[in-house]
């Protein structure tokens, strides 16, 4: 052991309790720690009530872009007293040990510090943006994703990410959609679990795994009109079947820590909603992890004209049950006088310290406060040529073929000429998105560059970008594809329309975009559309116009190299929309499990029904929805049992789909309930189990869902999970709007969940036929 680290542990030794023995294939490393070697209750004892707060204290070592710039020897200072427990917006291995080294051998208790960063889409190697990973209807790739970016981001001492972000979105005008999964709270709670297990790994000590900091516990997906921050204002049920359920399942998953929204809910902060947080997160869910606000949303308390001062906002926070205070510093500054005039919040504030005294333990650093700063593994394993693979691979699967006229895709590689038309195909900065950690555009590969690279005779044109309504490009444009054979155009928005605060009251096409994709259409040229963007977009003009379109979000390192093997075919795109793309903004919020209406929606005018008149019913490209290069043919949905006991029944259900086209692909099977019948109005169709399947040509497989009753349960107008006797429709298809087979089950007695189904995963294999 180093010298320092002996003399950084001596302030602790006299807390440090035997370690328990440690099964050899536990261990990843020959120093990790078990987790129950430090004494906390002995070291909480030793606390003053200054020290206790200071660890309540997150401050910022830098900003997102400087990131350590603020270390100076004041924050040292602050560190030696014992005023801080957590940094964000630092990184490095060296300089995190020098500052943890501070805190460990000089400040008068030695608790370490845990270093935290938006670490969202990958560390260095950049994945693709989160709505694009939903895309893959694939929760081991997200999985993937965050086993690495918790290899990269360990390696530079972090010890915690902010992330994942797993609120439903279904108002693509809010900018935060690119941020999660989309508009479905059971792929939403598939993608959350899947990346809290990748972050955190099996154990949470191993010195490549992470905290994953779920966020934004509960309701911020809902905020008013798509505009960031505005409060939510949901019927319970809502609130519990929608908005919650991928929070539940990170916390079942083990989330190490949540994040609070910024927003209200029903009038209520939710940064001081005790019902929330200590009712629904702490009771019911029985979380006991770090729970943290966001970025000043403690001082926000006042704004939101729930709290006179800080020191009020101070202690509602704490009464609230958030542990940890992001920047804001009103735990630091104010959270003393509100606990010395009312001894009362001393338990609260034992408690909240604890917390967060524990997730330290956990992650072994009470052990070894240095195990996260070795910089020999940081120069090692940065985008490691395996790491850029797995980015490459999770970016295919993320693409969505919306339209292919004519097979026009895939491209021949005997192409012809080809017009690359479009700023966003050269732009390396916007396929790393709005959290980019460490990436950098410079590792980028840009549709152009792997354009042509791979295909002789491509001419680039930007003819316009998203940013300006500048039409001066356009005629170049225009000349380029009349003097090619074919147009590749990439459309959409940059990375900074979509994120934090980038909510749009448009959904279409931004700057003169428009203007050149009709100019360029008028030439009669074949149009391949890739469209780029972290939200759904209205595009009726490219749908309509365009030979072949292809989502492809905002792809991280691999865009280029990822869209290009797709456009001549050596990747078959099997991505699905995990949120509807609207006809017109207008049309929003709209989702897939909607509610049916007493007049449910008719094409006749004629007739008083729930739609708007100047608009089809149906959305653009529905949720779920996706095309191949190949064909599938689904055989008849089978279930193993017709009646089953509403209280522990279970049922499998399965169905053959066979590759009826000549090319390898994966078929999406997507299984989907309704309660026709219930004590209140249920949701015309709803997600309930889905696995992508790989089949070759002339190949059929299985794939069989095995559900509980519980999976059909309902928040009861009395409150709880409760399941109904009564017929349940299952359906099952490639798409919410491509159902290929139907059947019922029957459900007898009452029911009770103790979960929400939506958070609840649904069993599901595929086995070859026959
Ligand atoms: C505010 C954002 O809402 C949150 O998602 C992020 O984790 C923090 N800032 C820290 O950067």
């Amino acid at each position: 052991m180093a010298k320092h680290l002996r003399r950084g542990l001596v302030a602790l030794s006299l807390l440090v309790m035997p370690a328990a023995p440690m099964l050899a294939q536990e261990r990843e490393s020959p120093q990790v720690a078990t987790a129950s070697e430090v004494d906390l209750d002995a070291l909480l004892a030793r606390m003053t009530t200054a020290e206790k707060v200071g660890q309540l204290v997150q401050r910022m070592g830098g900003r997102q872009r400087a990131l350590n710039s603020r270390l100076g020897p004041d924050e040292l200072d602050r560190v030696r007293r014992g005023e801080v427990g957590s940094y964000l917006h630092v990184a490095g291995a060296e300089p995190l040990r020098e500052l943890q080294r501070v805190a460990v051998e000089e400040s008068r208790l030695g608790i370490p510090l845990l270093f935290a960063m938006d670490v969202v889409h990958g560390y260095r190697t950049i994945f693709p943006v989160p709505l694009a990973m939903a895309a893959t209807w694939d929760p081991e790739a997200a999985e993937s994703h965050a086993r690495i970016a918790a290899r990269e981001a360990s390696a530079a001492g972090l010890h915690w990410t902010f992330a994942p972000m797993v609120d439903v979105a279904r108002d693509p005008r809010w900018g935060r959609i690119v941020e999660g999964a989309g508009e479905d709270p059971f792929l939403g709670a598939a993608m959350a679990a899947a990346q809290v297990r990748g972050f955190q790994g099996s154990d949470l000590s191993a010195a490549d795994t992470i905290m994953a900091g779920t966020k934004h516990f509960g309701a911020y997906g809902a905020a008013e009109g798509g505009r960031d921050y505005a409060g939510a204002d949901l019927s319970e049920r809502t609130l519990r079947e929608t908005y919650l359920p991928p929070f539940e399942a990170a916390a079942r998953a083990g989330t190490a820590s949540f994040m609070t929204a910024f927003n209200a809910l029903g009038g209520v902060p939710t940064t001081g909603n005790a019902a929330l947080l200590r009712g629904v997160l702490r009771g019911e869910w029985g979380y006991d992890g770090v729970l943290l606000s966001d970025w000043h949303a403690i001082e926000e308390l006042m704004a939101h004209g729930v709290a006179g001062d800080r020191v009020a906002a101070a202690r509602l926070a704490l009464e609230a049950g958030v542990d940890m205070d992001m920047v804001s510093d009103v735990y630091g500054q104010d959270l003393l006088a509100s606990v010395e005039a009312d001894p009362a919040l001393m338990a609260q504030l034992d408690e909240a310290v604890m917390r967060i005294l524990k997730a330290k333990r956990d992650l072994g650093l009470f052990t070894d406060p240095y195990k996260y700063h070795d910089a020999s593994r940081e120069a090692a394993v940065m985008l490691s040529p395996e790491h850029r693979a797995e980015a490459r691979r999770i970016a295919e699967r993320s693409i969505v073929l919306l339209k292919n006229e004519g097979d026009v895709l895939p491209l021949a590689k005997s192409a012809g000429r080809i017009a690359l038309i479009g700023a966003l195909a050269d732009d390396a900065r916007s396929q790393l998105g709005s959290w980019r950690a460490r990436g950098v555009e410079e590792d980028v590969v840009t549709l152009r560059a792997a354009l042509e690279a791979a295909h002789r005779g491509v001419a680039f044109v930007r003819g316009a970008d998203s940013r300006s309504s500048e039409t001066g490009g356009i005629a170049e444009a225009v000349a380029a594809a009349q003097g090619a054979d074919l147009v590749v155009m990439a459309l959409g928005e940059d990375f900074d329309w979509s994120g934090e605060a980038r909510s749009r009251s448009s959904l279409e096409l931004p700057g003169a975009q428009r203007e050149l994709f009709e100019a360029v259409a008028a030439t009669g040229k074949p149009i391949v559309v890739v469209l780029m963007g972290g939200r759904p977009l209205a595009i009726p003009e490219v749908a309509e116009k365009a030979d072949a379109v292809l989502a492809t979000w905002l792809l991280g390192d691999e865009a280029g190299p990822a869209v290009v093997r797709t456009l001549f075919g050596d990747a078959n795109p099997a991505g699905r929309l995990p949120a509807s793309f609207p006809r017109t903004t207008g049309q929003v919020p709209y989702t897939y499990d909607h509610l049916p209406s007493g007049r449910p929606a008719d094409p006749d005018l004629a007739k008083d029904t729930a739609r708007y008149m100047d608009l089809p019913i149906i959305p653009l490209y529905g949720f779920g929805y996706g095309l191949s290069y190949t064909t599938f043919a689904y055989g008849p949905l089978a279930v193993d049992q017709a009646i089953i006991p509403a209280d522990g029944g279970r049922v499998t259900v399965s169905v053959p789909v066979t590759n009826t086209g000549a090319r390898p692909g994966d078929e999406v099977v997507q299984l989907y309930m309704r309660d026709p019948v219930a004590s209140v109005s249920r949701p015309v169709q709803q997600l309930r189990g889905f696995r992508r399947v790989a089949l070759e040509p002339g190949e059929t497989r299985v794939v069989t869902f095995t559900l509980d009753a519980a999976h059909f349960a309902f928040w009861g107008q009395n409150g709880g999970w409760v399941v109904e006797p009564g017929i349940i429709e299952l359906s099952v298809g490639g798409a919410s709007d491509a159902i290929h087979g139907r059947t019922d089950i029957t459900l007898v007695g009452q029911g009770r969940g103790r979960a929400s189904p939506a958070s609840t995963p649904v069993e599901s294999s595929d086995r070859p036929a026959g």
